[in-house]
């Protein structure tokens, strides 16, 4: 399989799904001034296998979008490898990534996002549902940092990774700081030393080509998210980041 990520030249820089904004314009902006990767916002699994219109209008992309990752949530292991299923074979999108870092309370409500941090074993055998039923699409999870204790962190990682993702971005925030405090990468460097092979994207409060840099480190690259809402151009300075 010859997988998005493995053509692009390291590191990887790319634009952060979010919710109403993370859209066909933005993604081709974002494209347009030197982005690698852009993702959709994120879809619920339910709503693809209902045949929402809703969710079918977010996944629509354009190759100037491209490499294009489709993000999708849900609780039931079931529905989400129905909606992975239909989405790899009607949008052929470039990854499948799942959502495991989603904190608001509606999220936690209906038992998805950042809530599937506490349950490394469900969070599993949803990975290895969706995994099960992709031909030739690489899998990938967002998440926040799950635990206080690194153990556990490690943990819920190792599990969705024996499971079948490919990569992982790593919001260095616990769901419970919302967007309070700053995002602290020192987690996703240790996932990066203890699994070597998995892609591993850092994000959260990345301003500039310098706060890159300093945050960079053993990663394979990183997602812009607030930045690149309001200032799309940021891309070409950080693509300088390559040279
Ligand atoms: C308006 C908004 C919507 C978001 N929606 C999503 C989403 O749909 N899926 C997701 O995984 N993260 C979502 N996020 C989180 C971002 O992808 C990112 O992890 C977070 O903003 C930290 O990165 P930043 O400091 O570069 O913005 C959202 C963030 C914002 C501000």
């Amino acid at each position: 399989m010859s997988y998005w990520f493995k053509k692009v030249q390291k590191p990887i820089i790319g634009l952060a799904p979010m919710h109403q904004v993370s859209r066909a314009d933005l993604r081709k902006k974002c494209i347009k001034f030197g982005a690698d990767v852009t993702y959709s916002e994120m879809v619920a699994a339910e709503a693809v296998i209902r045949n929402v219109p809703q969710a079918f209008e977010m996944m629509k992309f354009s190759k100037l979008e491209r490499p294009f990752v489709i993000q999708i949530f849900g609780s039931n292991p079931d529905s989400m490898a129905k909606a992975a299923e239909i989405i790899e074979t009607q949008f052929k999108p470039d990854g499948i990534d799942i959502n495991f870092g989603c904190p608001v309370q509606k999220a936690e409500k209906q038992g998805f996002g950042a809530c599937q941090l506490q349950d490394a074993k469900t969070a599993g055998k949803i990975v290895a549902a969706v995994s099960s039923v992709l031909k030739n699409t690489p899998l990938s999870a967002k998440i926040r940092i799950p635990s206080k204790d690194i153990k556990q962190s490690l943990n819920f990682v190792n599990e969705i990774y024996q499971n079948g993702i490919k990569m992982i971005a790593i919001h260095g925030r616990y769901p419970e700081q919302k967007y309070r405090g700053l995002s602290d990468w020192t987690f996703a460097y240790e996932v990066k030393k203890r699994f070597p092979d998995l892609i591993v994207l850092g994000n959260g409060d990345i301003h500039s080509l310098d706060d890159l840099k300093n945050k960079l480190d053993n990663l394979d690259g990183a997602l812009i998210g607030r930045a690149a809402k309001v200032k799309p151009e940021i891309f070409k300075s950080l693509s300088q980041i390559k040279k």
